[in-house]
């Protein structure tokens, strides 16, 4: 039996063993996935036992991502750029490590707007986290010519910026409304919005039709963001697909299989939010 799980701390939360079972038992692949708690202190000592008690790899999350990274001997370029990795193969004594959020964030408007293209202008980019690093590193590898971005907290976003150079340009939160008009992307990546959190104070009335609106937030799917921007007839994409698609990376590399991400994942997935 081949196994997998993913690592965090707390775990309790993550919806990744929803996705894998189900793909495990689509595609009746003799495997386990499981949700495996280590706290920092024991994050490396942990890894290796796992290593040595024979998982072909894991995916790993808050707040180990950094330090996922640092322990590999193998990472990918992108993991490398963003800082971070979501995502372990162990072979032959070797720890592959690759960041797959911003692949599943492309995947996800890939699958759900095929017409809408990183290149066809500007993207806004609100937050500079963990996932917006991975979103921007995304939209500027796929050709999207400049990315504005903001932060609640402004060194948070110059830093980020520093990383990607002067394709980034960082503005204050407040000017927000000022930078929206003529954009091709907005991309939601602060946690506002949320189930249990305040809402995004933004006004989309100077966005145009052709401005692709995606969230990352996925509880609830429709987030208010969402909502005014299918409003003013803006195209829009939910966050949960980027879940899902993230996903797919790592299952192929530990189970064989490229899975597929279909409607039943999803709606499967939903059932647990
Ligand atoms: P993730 O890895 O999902 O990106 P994170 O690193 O905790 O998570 O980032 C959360 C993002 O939501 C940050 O951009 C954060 O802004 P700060 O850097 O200023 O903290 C943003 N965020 C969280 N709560 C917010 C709020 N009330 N108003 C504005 N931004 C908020």
């Amino acid at each position: 039996m081949i196994k997998a799980g993913v690592v965090g701390w707390p775990i309790e939360q993550s919806k990744s063993p929803i996705i894998h079972n189900y793909w495990l038992d689509k595609y009746n692949i003799n495997g386990s996935y499981k949700k495996i708690s280590l706290s920092p202190e024991n994050f490396k000592l942990g890894i290796k036992r796992l290593m040595n008690d024979g998982y072909a790899g894991l995916n790993i999350t808050v707040p180990h991502k950094e330090m996922a990274l640092e322990i590999s001997s193998n990472p990918t370029e992108r993991a490398k750029k963003i800082g971070a990795a979501n995502t372990l193969i162990f072979k032959k004594g070797k720890i592959y490590a690759d960041n797959t959020d911003g692949i599943g964030f492309l995947n996800n408007l890939t699958q759900l707007a095929p017409d809408w293209k990183a290149d066809l202008g500007p993207a806004v980019v609100l937050g500079a986290g963990g996932a917006s690093r991975s979103i921007v590193y995304s939209l500027l590898n796929e050709g999207a010519p400049k990315v504005i971005l903001t932060n609640r907290t402004y060194e948070r976003a110059k830093k980020l910026s520093n990383i990607f150079g002067e394709k980034v340009l960082v503005i204050n939160w407040e000017n927000i409304n000022k930078h929206i008009s003529g954009i091709n992307t907005l991309v939601n990546t602060t946690t506002l919005g949320m189930v249990g959190s305040s809402n995004l104070e933004i006004d989309l009335s100077t966005l145009s039709s052709n401005t692709l609106v995606t969230d990352i937030v996925y509880n609830p799917l429709k987030t208010p963001l969402l909502e005014d921007a299918n409003r003013i007839g803006c195209k829009t994409v939910d966050g949960l697909g980027m879940l899902l698609h993230q996903a797919v990376p790592g299952f192929k590399g530990w189970f064989g299989v490229e899975p597929k991400v279909d409607s039943a994942l999803r709606d499967r997935v939903l059932l647990e939010l």
